[in-house]
């Protein structure tokens, strides 16, 4: 299989490659580099381009004979999609019809997209499954919400095969330390956390401590990075094999509170983590945690890594190695 990915040198998309590549499959990354890493597309075809550009993405479609695409381009920060929703809905709704009908036009048909738990909003039962209403309270959630839709549409009108993966909190990194994440500005619990264990932050705030939860904070499902690369490889084998377009919620099944997380970096990282208590912030529930047993059913995905202590143990050998060299451990 020849794969497009776009957002190939972001986070998640780094890891997919990798496994994609593991299963043997030929690889084309496409991406702005805005929020990617020319260093995490090492080694593999990287074009530097924007979605938008639809004469760019003609020729792509025509240079390269591709049989599937994987989308994890997008722009992903909530705070940020309030304040400039334009942005969002240009790039990750605009954008992405700009992809499909490049596929449409090259005949390219089997698609997976990263969609998000965002689409769900606030939940109304725990663990969330797929049948949760999708009632997303920000434009980030909304324009996921709005592509899941655009994806169903296009299935009818042009016989797009796709699979949406909506995805709880992604987390850790490659087993390699070679490849993991590094956003900026940084939104994520875990690597801030470990800057504040590395020192690169004075403390780590917790935002809210009298939730409705054992130990006050909220809980949230951190799904290994690599468990949901290989659930995109599997999603591709589902519709190479005929499988229907569908939904998948890809999470841990477990959550885990902000104090856990913490006290589980201490432990890993045998180092300090000051911690300040902070008030709530708006639109946080107190609980996000996802069934992903339809994955693991129509999929036969297994995820192996979701022990908390394995996600913040493969974290930490990135981190330390992207973010302070010269303390890496022997
Ligand atoms: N990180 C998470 O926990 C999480 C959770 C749910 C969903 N998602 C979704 O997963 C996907 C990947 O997330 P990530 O954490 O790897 O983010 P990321 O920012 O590391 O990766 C996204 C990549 O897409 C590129 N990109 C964005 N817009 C582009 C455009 N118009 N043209 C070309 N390239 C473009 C960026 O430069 C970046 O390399 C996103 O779609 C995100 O919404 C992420």
């Amino acid at each position: 299989m020849k794969v497009l990915v776009t957002g190939g040198a972001g986070y998640i998309g780094a890891h997919a490659v990798r496994e994609l590549k593991k299963a043997g499959d030929e690889v084309v990354i496409f991406d702005n580099l805005i929020y990617g890493h020319r260093e995490l597309a090492q080694g593999e075809r990287l074009i530097v381009g924007e979605l938008e550009n639809t004469a760019l993405l003609r020729d792509v479609f025509a240079e390269h004979k591709f049989d599937a695409v994987m989308h994890f381009a997008a722009f992903a920060y909530v705070g940020e999609s309030v304040e400039n929703p334009s942005k969002y809905y240009r790039n990750n709704v605009a954008a992405t019809l700009n992809l499909l009908d490049a596929m449409r036009e090259a005949k390219v048909n089997r698609f997976i997209f990263s969609s998000t738990c965002a689409t769900y909003g606030e939940p109304k039962e725990i663990p969330i499954p797929e049948s949760h209403p999708q009632n997303p309270i920000n434009p980030y959630g909304a324009s996921k919400a709005m592509v899941e839709r655009i994806l169903q549409d296009y299935a009818v009108a042009y016989g797009l095969k796709f699979v949406a993966l909506r995805y709880f909190n992604a987390a850790g990194a490659d087993e390699s330390g070679e490849i993991g994440e590094d956003h900026n500005p940084e939104t994520h619990l875990i690597p801030l956390v470990l800057d504040a264990a590395l020192g690169r932050r004075k403390h780590i705030t917790i935002y809210g401590t009298d939730y409705d939860t054992p130990d006050g904070t909220c809980i949230r499902d951190y799904i290994h990075v690599t468990d949901l690369a290989n659930a995109h490889v599997l999603g591709l084998k589902y519709l190479n094999e005929g499988g229907a377009s569908d939904v998948f919620n890809l999470g841990n099944g477990n959550g885990f509170s902000v104090r856990e997380v913490i006290d589980t970096a201490r432990k890993v990282t045998g180092r300090e983590i000051p911690v300040v208590e902070g008030a709530r912030r708006a639109g946080d529930p107190a609980k996000l945690i996802g069934s992903a047993e339809k994955a693991k059913r129509v999929l036969g995905w297994k995820p192996k890594f979701n022990h908390l202590e394995t996600i913040i143990s493969t974290a930490w050998k990135w981190h330390q190695k992207r973010f302070a060299p010269e303390v890496e451990t022997v």
